[in-house]
């Protein structure tokens, strides 16, 4: 089986009703990133933080994946997806893809902020953390969530995947936070890359066929092109 890897951004979920980050409207227009995804935000007000994230889970648990990230699961019968997320949504999961990483983290987990950082699942009817939720350890609990200033411990995996892929696919993502927007680099060269997005996104290959489109009519011109039969 052919292996495609497969890169996603907010774009991917946007049809599913949750905000991309840097599209008119969307997040970081109404919240500083300085103050809901840094470490300094979290020292200087934690408060504001969990309730960013706690927001963020309550808009995920009202959302479904949709035709994108379904058709992207479907893929699976003729081909060997490996996904790569930016998105700390669970809307692959959901979908049924077997393989996914999770660059940015994961909203329906929590974290300890001491030592070890061990990692919490939380459940759909108990989805927020507050000031005070603290681990067995005693350690107040934080989002699982890759804030800028932070290591991104998956990216070693997911640059290895990137190495290996047959075809690249990449849906949804403005490609201005690294080293995500790196791992495109790590193509092997001459491979076919295609790209999804209503908008024009900069790469840095001229190699790349571009689908003008949103996530769902660009993943089913994706199977059309990969010869995938109609669901
Ligand atoms: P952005 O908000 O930067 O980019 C979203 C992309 O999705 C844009 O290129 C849009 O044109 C495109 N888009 C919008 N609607 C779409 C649709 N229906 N179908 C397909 N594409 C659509 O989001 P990301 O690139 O994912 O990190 O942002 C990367 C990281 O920056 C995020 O993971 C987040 C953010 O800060 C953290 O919070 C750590």
């Amino acid at each position: 089986m052919k292996k495609i890897v497969v890169l996603t951004g907010a774009g991917m979920s946007a049809e599913s009703g949750i905000n991309t980050f840097r599209d008119a409207g969307g997040l970081w227009e109404q919240h500083r990133v300085q103050d809901v995804a840094t470490p300094e935000g979290w020292h200087r007000n934690p408060q504001l933080v969990l309730d960013f994230y706690n927001e963020r889970r309550k808009q995920l648990l009202a959302a479904k994946p949709n035709a994108g990230h379904i058709a992207l699961a479907e893929l699976e019968k003729q081909y060997d997806i490996r996904i790569i997320t930016q998105n700390v949504d669970n809307l692959h999961e959901q979908a049924g893809s077997s393989h996914i990483i999770h660059l940015h983290g994961e909203l329906m987990k929590v974290r300890s902020s001491g030592p070890g950082e061990e990692v919490f699942k939380l459940t759909p009817d108990n989805y927020e953390t507050h000031l005070g939720d603290k681990c067995p350890k005693g350690y107040q609990l934080r989002p699982h969530i890759v804030w800028f200033g932070e290591a991104v411990p998956e990216i070693e995996q997911a640059i290895g995947l990137v190495n290996i892929a047959d075809i690249l696919v990449i849906i949804g993502t403005s490609m201005q936070v690294y080293p995500a927007a790196g791992l495109i680099n790590y193509a092997k060269p001459g491979i076919p890359i295609y790209l999804i997005d209503p908008q024009d996104v900069n790469v840095p290959t001229k190699n790349i066929l571009v689908i003008k489109k949103r996530a769902s009519e660009g993943m089913k011109e994706l199977k059309e092109i990969l010869d995938c039969p109609a669901t």
